[in-house]
């Protein structure tokens, strides 16, 4: 599978509490970890058992050397990772407090600064399942969608960070995987329960909406169907159990199974990776997660 997206490094405290816009919270605890939802999405997947090759950027800087050194550890194929002179590695600031919510500002450096080549091209089209998000330019979005399309690739979007979905990309009908706030930005429509209705009646593919610990809802081919998450009593950190959902849910298509199992499979994994500090920290390996799936 090929993941088409962004790689960061985060700087991270973790405090008693979100500060408020104004408010200034003391007493926190800094530490630094590789982030970035595409570079998340594919160790994701690659612990979850995918041959994963990463179509992304990366400054000429000693964060993104530590970016890279990460994802090569993990497995992930790099030939299509391409370093950048002039452009910074992608930085999230994030500010995690004491239930694992978070805060998270980005400045995209790299991540922003590229477009699709041919060699992307080739690496996108002989994918089984492609999986991007909007941590990348939309002009890479979009293409990458349409060359699976084209190639009748299962491709997943997941529309995060939020912003409304051009006419283009709904045509092309991906796997849409926004959370609850990103379905109302994605379509204009700050109703969540209409929101979801109109996306529906628009977009020509499935479209799973993520909830968090209460689980994920697929709408597709005119069926709705829930399926339940698991609590976590103590989350340490949220981040990154997006990423998690669709890496896992990209590996598990990848294998040729349904939607609805890939699903299952993706929320457990999610649920399983907030109980560490860091975007990846929590992420679940294979065996972890086939052994949860089978309680
Ligand atoms: O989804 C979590 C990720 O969002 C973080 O790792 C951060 O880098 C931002 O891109």
């Amino acid at each position: 599978m090929c993941v088409v997206g962004s790689a960061n490094i985060d700087l991270v405290v973790a405090v008693d509490h979100l500060p408020a816009p104004g408010e200034t919270v003391l007493g926190g605890r800094f530490t630094i970890h590789e982030g970035g939802k595409g570079a998340n999405q594919a160790v994701a997947a690659a612990r979850a058992g995918a041959r994963v090759s990463f179509v992304g950027a990366v400054g000429d800087d000693d964060y993104g050397r530590r970016s890279s050194r990460a994802l090569a550890e993990e497995g992930v194929d790099l030939e299509r990772l391409r370093t950048l002179d002039g452009e910074p590695t992608g930085i999230a600031l994030i500010v995690v407090g004491p239930r694992g919510e978070n805060q998270i500002a980005v400045a995209p450096g790299a991540n922003h600064a590229w477009e699709l080549d041919d060699h992307d091209r080739a690496r996108i089209a002989a994918a089984d399942v492609v999986l991007t998000t909007h941590e990348v330019p939309m002009s890479v979005v979009v293409e990458t969608l349409a060359a699976a399309h084209a190639r009748g690739i299962p491709a997943i979007l997941n529309p995060a960070p939020a912003r409304a979905l051009p006419s283009e990309i709904l045509r092309l009908g991906p796997i849409l995987t926004p959370n609850e706030h990103e379905l109302t930005v994605s379509i204009g429509n700050d109703d969540g329960a209409t929101a979801l209705e109109e996306l529906a009646s628009r977009h020509a593919g499935p479209i799973i909406v993520t909830q968090g610990a209460a689980g994920a809802l697929l709408v597709a081919d005119g069926r709705e169907e829930r399926f339940g998450g698991r609590a976590v009593p103590a989350p340490v950190d949220t981040t990154g159990a997006g990423d998690t959902f669709n890496g896992v849910l990209a590996a598990w298509l990848a294998e040729g199974t349904s939607l609805d199992d890939a699903i299952r499979a993706a929320n457990v994994a999610a649920s399983m990776s907030v109980i560490a500090a860091g975007a990846r920290a929590g992420m679940p390996h294979r065996d972890a997660i086939d052994g949860e799936l089978s309680v």
